[in-house]
C-alpha cells in the first residue's frame, strides 16, 4: 500500500489561528483526504510549536507560565481545526516529551558526528522571527526585513552548526531531486541561498529557558527553530521507534509558507544529512494570502479568524474558498466580495443548483425514485477525464485546478439537462434516462469533491439514497461511471448552499 506523510508547519502558540494558518492546514487535510480515497496509507502531522523567546514574553505578557501559555493557545488551534473539519493523524505539541526525546537524539547525532561546536556569537536579534540578521539584511540598519520593528542586539556562547560545510552535498541534493522543492522559483531561491554562501548557524541559547535542554550541556537550550524543525521526525517515531520512522521517512510532503523557506529547503536538509538521515523527499511552497496588499500578522492588525467567515459560508463555503480561490503557490488577495461570489457561482448556482433540479424533478417525473444511468452517456467521458485531470492536479498539490476540473462534471450535467429539459417532459425512459445520468454525476461529484466538501458531499450522498459514507469510497472504482444503481429514493431537502447576499 502506498503511504501518504503530509504536514503542515506546526503553528507558533504566541498567536491566535488565523485565515494563513487555515489555509496551509485546509489544504493538507484535503489532500490527506484525496489520499485516503486513493486507499493510501495516510499520515497528516499537524501542530503547535511552542519554545522560545516569542512565546515565553507572549507567555509573560498574560502573567502565564509558559507552559500555561502553550496550553491555552495549542487547544485554540486544535478547536479551530475541529470547527473547519481537520482530520489529523497527529497533533504534536512541541512541549511533549516525546519531542524532547526525538530532539536530543537527532543533535546528539549530529555533535557526535563532528558537525556541531561551541562558538562566542553576537547579532541583531528579531525576536518575532526568532532568528539572528545581519547588518546589510535590515531596514534602515535596525528594522527587521519582514516585521519592520526594531531588532535587539544580543552576545552569547552558542552551538553552531556547520552549515558551511554542507553547500556541496546540499547542491548534490537539489540537483539529483529536481521535484523535491516546489515550484520551480522556490526551488531556484533555495539554490540561490546556497550558492550565495552559507554561514555557520547558531543553535543554541543560554539566556533563555524556555527550550529542549542540549543533551550534552544543560546550561543550553536549543534555539526554538531547531527543536521545531525536528516535529516532523518526532511524530513518526525518531528516537523511539525506528522501524515506524523508516516506514514513513523520507517520502514526506511538507507543506510550508515563503516566509519559512530557508529554515525547511536548508537549514532542514542539512541538518538531517549531518545526524545522517536521508532530506525530505518533497517540500512544496506556497505564497501568503494577503488583507489589503498586506501579509496578514499581529504587527499589522489586519488577522482574520476563520470563525468570522464560518457562520456566512459555513465549513464547505469556507474550505472550498480557499482551496479554490487561492491557488497553492503565489501570494493572493483574499476578499470577502470574491469569496462571495465563487460561493455563489459554484456552490450555490451550480452544485447547489444542480441538486436541487435533480431532486425536484425526480420527485415530479420518477415518484421520487432516481432511474439508474445510462451506460453509454457523454457525460460518462467528461466523467473519466475529469478524474484524470483532478488526479494530476491533487498530485501536483493544486487543489484548485483539481477543483476546477470536478466542476466542469457538474457544469457538463447542468448543460445536458438544460438541453433535455426533463421538467418539461412526461414521464419515460427519456427522462430517466438524463435524470439518471445526472444523478451518476452528482454521485461522482460528491466523491471527487470530499476532499474540499466535507459535509455536503455526505449531504448529497444521503440525499441520492445511496449508503455508507463518501470517505469510505475508494478510487479509481468510485468514480467509474455506473456506480448508481437507481432505484433508490431521492429526497428533496432545503437548499445545499443558500445564496449569499454579496
Ligand atoms: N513555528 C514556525 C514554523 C515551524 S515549522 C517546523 C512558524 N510558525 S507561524 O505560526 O508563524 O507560521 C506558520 C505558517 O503559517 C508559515 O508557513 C507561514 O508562512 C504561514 N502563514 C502565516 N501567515 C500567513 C499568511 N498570511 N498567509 C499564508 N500563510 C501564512 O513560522
Amino acid at each position: 500500500m502506498a503511504r501518504f506523510y503530509v504536514t503542515t508547519p506546526i503553528y507558533y502558540v504566541n498567536d491566535a489561528p488565523h485565515i494563513g494558518h487555515a489555509y496551509t492546514t485546509v489544504t493538507a487535510d484535503a489532500l490527506a483526504r484525496w489520499h485516503r480515497l486513493l486507499g493510501d496509507d495516510v499520515f497528516f502531522l499537524t501542530g503547535t510549536d511552542e519554545h522560545g523567546l516569542k512565546v515565553q514574553r507572549a507567555a509573560e505578557a498574560r502573567g502565564l507560565e509558559p507552559r500555561a501559555h502553550a496550553d491555552l493557545t495549542s487547544e485554540r488551534y486544535r478547536e479551530v481545526w475541529s470547527s473547519i473539519d481537520i482530520d489529523y493523524d497527529d497533533f504534536i505539541r512541541t512541549t511533549e516529551s516525546r519531542h524532547y526525546k526525538a530532539t536530543e537524539t537527532l543533535m546528539q547525532a549530529a555533535y557526535d558526528n563532528g558537525w556541531i561546536e561551541l562558538r562566542p556569537y553576537a547579532g541583531w536579534y528579531c525576536v518575532s522571527c526568532e532568528a539572528y540578521y545581519t547588518e546589510s539584511d535590515l531596514i534602515e540598519g535596525k528594522l527587521c526585513p519582514i516585521h519592520r520593528t526594531e531588532v535587539e542586539w544580543l552576545e552569547e556562547e552558542n552551538y553552531f552548526f556547520k552549515l558551511s560545510e554542507f553547500a556541496g552535498r546540499l547542491l548534490d541534493w537539489y540537483e539529483s531531486n529536481p521535484g523535491a522543492v516546489t515550484p520551480e522559483a522556490k526551488r531556484n531561491e533555495a539554490i540561490g541561498l546556497v550558492r550565495g554562501g552559507l554561514r555557520d548557524i547558531s543553535i543554541s541559547r543560554t539566556s533563555i529557558t524556555w527550550g529542549v535542554p542540549v543533551p550534552w550541556d544543560s546550561k543550553h537550550v536549543f534555539y526554538v527553530w531547531y527543536d521545531a524543525l525536528i516535529n516532523y521526525a518526532t511524530a513518526i517515531g525518531y528516537g523511539e521507534d525506528q522501524a515506524r520512522f523508516e516506514a514513513w521517512w523520507p517520502s514526506v510532503h511538507h507543506l510550508i509558507g515563503k516566509d519559512i523557506l530557508r529554515f525547511h529547503c536548508v537549514y532542514w536538509p542539512a541538518l538531517l544529512m549531518a545526524a545522517g538521515i536521508d532530506p525530505p523527499s518533497r517540500i512544496a511552497v506556497h505564497g501568503f494570502l494577503l488583507v489589503g496588499g498586506e501579509k496578514m500578522s499581529k504587527t499589522a492588525l489586519n488577522q482574520i479568524s476563520p470563525a468570522d467567515l464560518l457562520p456566512t459560508f459555513g465549513v464547505d463555503g469556507f474550505r472550498y474558498h480557499f482551496l479554490r480561490d487561492q491557488a497553492f503557490g503565489p501570494d493572493g488577495d483574499f476578499s470577502y466580495e470574491g469569496m462571495v461570489a465563487r460561493y455563489n457561482s459554484d456552490l450555490a448556482n451550480n452544485l447547489g443548483n444542480l441538486l436541487a433540479r435533480v431532486s425536484t424533478v425526480v420527485e415530479k417525473k420518477c415518484g421520487g425514485i432516481g432511474p439508474a444511468p445510462d451506460p453509454s452517456s457523454e457525460l460518462a467521458a467528461v466523467a473519466a477525464s475529469v478524474l484524470e485531470s483532478a488526479g494530476s492536479a491533487w498530485d501536483r498539490i493544486s487543489p484548485s485546478e483539481a477543483l476546477e476540473a470536478t466542476w466542469r462534471l457538474v457544469r457538463e450535467t447542468n448543460a445536458a439537462l438544460e438541453a433535455a429539459e426533463p421538467w418539461k417532459a412526461d414521464p419515460g425512459p427519456e427522462v430517466d434516462r438524463v435524470l439518471g445520468d445526472a444523478l451518476e454525476a452528482l454521485r461522482i461529484v460528491a466523491v471527487l469533491a470530499s476532499p474540499a466538501l466535507t459535509r455536503a458531499s455526505q449531504e448529497i450522498w444521503d440525499r441520492i439514497g445511496l449508503a455508507g459514507r463518501v470517505a469510505d469510497q475508494r478510487l479509481p472504482a468510485a468514480a467509474a461511471w455506473g456506480g448508481y444503481p437507481g432505484g433508490l429514493p431521492v429526497e428533496r431537502g432545503a437548499p445545499l448552499f443558500p445564496r449569499i447576499a454579496g
